[in-house]
């Protein structure tokens, strides 16, 4: 491709650049592997998507891509060459990598033939409020970038309006929770939040706040969730619920168990959740 290779960057009408890079050092490479640490993250606000899907995905909804890199040896694939013409003509750059770039960027021995640098972006709270028929998941401080990830893909597998982090989570960002969303990052609107600030919103909530908790008192399938809609709050991978989380919610329920487990895996517990809420809305 040639379009615009002196074009200025991100300005509104101009294609982006085109760049052939086949050294792992080269500066633009050791930028975008930058972006695996949190770190770099919060300070561009940029975040990698890996895989064509995705990418394609996070375009179709609108996210900003400021970057693609793209296996050159992969360049016969007519749906990558319309990704990349769509990238550069959105005004982003394009990269054109040799394998071992790639490696370098994705950190792993079998990567993608795509791999998009994209813009983070998350939701003020106020914009989540449920109204009826609408479920909202918050999750407190979720530690595990896996649990997070399959969260947000069951959030959007049930139609959730959104996802609330409270207090210090995991980076919805990270290369391990984006690949566990498979593309759901892209879909789900995901709001961060510290708790403080969570249990005032919900003082303006019509919503009930539905808790679960290993010693909740009420069978998670009894209440209403749907009537004026419903926020399931779910507990920390090791602790729980804190107790002024726990007191802010107006029900606290549990799933019944039998067998030798303590409880279940966080993402597990917020699929049942999800589904028995959306039960009543959901049909094949
Ligand atoms: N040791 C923690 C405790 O005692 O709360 C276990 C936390 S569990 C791994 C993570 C979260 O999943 C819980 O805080 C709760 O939100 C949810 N959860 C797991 N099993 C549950 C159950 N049987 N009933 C209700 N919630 C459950
Ligand atoms: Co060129």
């Amino acid at each position: 491709m040639n379009t615009g290779h002196d074009a200025p960057k991100r300005s509104v009408s101009a294609p982006g650049r085109v760049k052939e890079i086949s050294s792992t050092a080269n500066p633009i490479v050791k930028d975008i592997r930058a972006l695996v640490q949190k770190k770099h993250r919060d300070e561009t606000g940029l975040f990698l998507a890996e895989g064509l899907k995705l990418v394609i995905d996070a375009l179709d909804a609108g996210w900003e891509i400021e970057t693609l890199v793209v296996a050159r040896a992969a360049q016969d694939s007519a749906l990558l060459h319309k990704t990349a013409s769509r990238t550069v003509a959105l005004g982003a750059d394009l990269i054109e990598a040799n394998h071992k770039v790639l490696e370098a960027i994705t950190r792993r021995d079998n990567p993608q033939n795509a791999v998009g640098v994209f813009r983070k972006k998350t939701v003020p709270l106020e914009r989540l409020a449920p109204k009826p028929n609408e479920v909202l998941v918050a999750l407190d401080r979720v530690r595990d970038p896996g649990n997070l990830g399959t969260v947000l893909r069951t959030a959007d597998a049930v139609g959730a309006k959104g996802v609330v982090l409270v207090g210090e989570t995991v980076d919805p960002f990270s290369l391990e929770a984006v690949r566990a969303t498979m593309g759901s990052i892209f879909a789900v609107p995901v709001s961060r939040v510290g708790e403080a600030a969570f249990i005032e919103w919900r003082a303006g909530c019509r919503a009930p706040l539905i808790g679960t908790h290993m010693s909740g008192a009420t069978d998670y399938r009894k209440p209403d969730y749907a009537s004026k809609g419903s926020v399931l709050v779910m507990g920390n991978e090791q602790a729980g619920l804190t107790d002024a989380l726990a007191n802010a919610c107006d029900t606290l329920v549990r799933i019944p168990q039998v067998g030798r487990a303590d409880s279940l895996n966080l993402a597990v517990a917020t699929g049942v959740m999800l589904f028995e809420a959306r039960r009543g809305i959901l049909e094949l």
